[in-house]
């Protein structure tokens, strides 16, 4: 019976191609799960177009209750035990009654001045507020006090500002659909930081500008938070995703080091703040993993497919796999 079952010519093909098929549907299970759905268990309530009003603001004023002013006033307070980006850090530097920089030795946060470690001069703020009424004043108002057109951005902390301006989201272009795109920067650096220092200086508050320290990060620590924390919005490969009412999660490319650790400090839109539960040692192993694997990925042979992860190449797998099976069906059968 099974040998004439065998002898049978078709049997060998058929066999061949359902064993494909369960390999094929194996391995996209396998990759949609690892690529994991977008906006899960961590998603705060997506916001549409338009929505930034008071609500807005209060929910950021809660989320940012640091206030830098106040950690020099008991310099000799505790430490938080996780150093999680606060003026609590174990380091807490002092100039002139106010923090000018606090953090670890994994993360250092910087307020923005003519030269690190001082407190900004007068000059400098001026200077700051004059590019503010210049690039900024006509949405967020003459005080930064925000409008109708743009959220408040007084007591945010100079690393929200400096984020927004140096990833090009802001100046914002006018009429702002959904979410502010990144776009090649309209003000350098040095531009950002002589505004942020300005906003600052009307109601000083943490989170400052974070300079990671990248030497002696744990870059496996690293792949697995980023796998747990971040891959769910952004993907396991850092290509960005879809999130719901056409927001998106950006790809993580192009972004450096301080840009990477600002978002995760300020929690920017629809990205969760992560203050709290990453240490800074935390934070220094994702940055150092999406700065090192993520924008330098090492193909250990084969293609690498543009790196957008395991769905692609399941896809790739099941196309060129099964092409091939067909070709060897029709060769069996021509034979016979
Ligand atoms: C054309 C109007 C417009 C201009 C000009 C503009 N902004 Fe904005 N800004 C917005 C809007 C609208 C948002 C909200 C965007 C969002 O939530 O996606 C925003 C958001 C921000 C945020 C994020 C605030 C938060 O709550 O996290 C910062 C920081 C910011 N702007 C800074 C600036 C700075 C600094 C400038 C000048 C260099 C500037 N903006 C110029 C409209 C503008
Ligand atoms: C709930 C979904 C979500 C999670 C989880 C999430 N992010 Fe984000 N992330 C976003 C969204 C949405 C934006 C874009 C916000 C905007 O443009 O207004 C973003 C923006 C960013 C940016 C800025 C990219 C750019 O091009 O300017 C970086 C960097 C970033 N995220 C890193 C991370 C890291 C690292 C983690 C994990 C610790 C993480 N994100 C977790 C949704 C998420």
């Amino acid at each position: 019976m099974l040998r004439r079952l065998l002898r049978n010519r078709m049997v060998l093909p058929a066999v061949v191609v359902a064993g494909v098929g369960v390999a094929g549907a194996l391995s996209f299970g396998v990759g949609a799960g690892a690529q994991g759905t977008p906006g899960s268990s961590t998603a705060p309530a997506v916001r549409r177009a338009g929505a930034v009003t008071a609500a807005r603001t209060t929910a950021l004023a809660t989320k940012r209750e640091t206030r830098a002013r106040d950690a020099c006033k008991s310099p000799s307070a505790p430490a938080e035990p996780a150093n999680s980006g606060t003026p609590r850090s174990s380091v807490r530097r002092c100039r002139d009654g106010q923090v000018v920089a606090y953090g670890n030795s994994a993360i250092l946060y910087q307020l923005p001045s003519q030269s690190p470690g001082q407190a900004p001069t007068p000059q400098y703020l001026a200077a700051g507020e004059s590019l503010f009424e210049q690039n900024c004043s006509s949405c967020h108002g003459p005080a930064g006090a925000g409008s109708a057109a743009a959220p408040n951005l007084v007591g945010l902390g100079p690393a929200t500002v400096m984020f927004w301006v140096t990833t090009g989201r802001m100046p914002a272009t006018t009429p702002l659909t959904v979410q502010a795109p990144v776009k090649p920067p309209r003000l350098t650096d040095a531009q950002a930081a002589e505004i942020a220092a300005w906003i600052n200086s009307l109601d000083p508050a943490a989170p400052y500008v974070p300079k990671v320290n990248l030497k002696g990060a744990n870059l496996a620590e690293g792949a697995s938070l980023f796998a747990l924390n971040c891959a769910a919005c952004h993907t396991i490969t850092g290509a960005g995703d879809a999130l719901a009412y056409g927001t998106y999660a950006p790809p993580l490319h192009k972004v450096t080091p301080t840009q990477i650790a600002s978002a995760i400090r300020t929690g920017p839109t629809n990205m969760p703040l992560f203050t709290g539960n990453l240490s800074d040692n935390q934070v220094r192993d994702i940055v150092a993993y999406v700065s090192e694997k993520i924008q330098h990925p090492t193909n250990n042979g084969g293609f690498g497919l543009g790196g957008v992860g395991p769905v692609a190449e399941g896809f790739v797998a099941l196309l060129v796999g099964v092409g091939l099976l067909v070709l060897i069906c029709f060769w069996i059968g021509d034979r016979a």
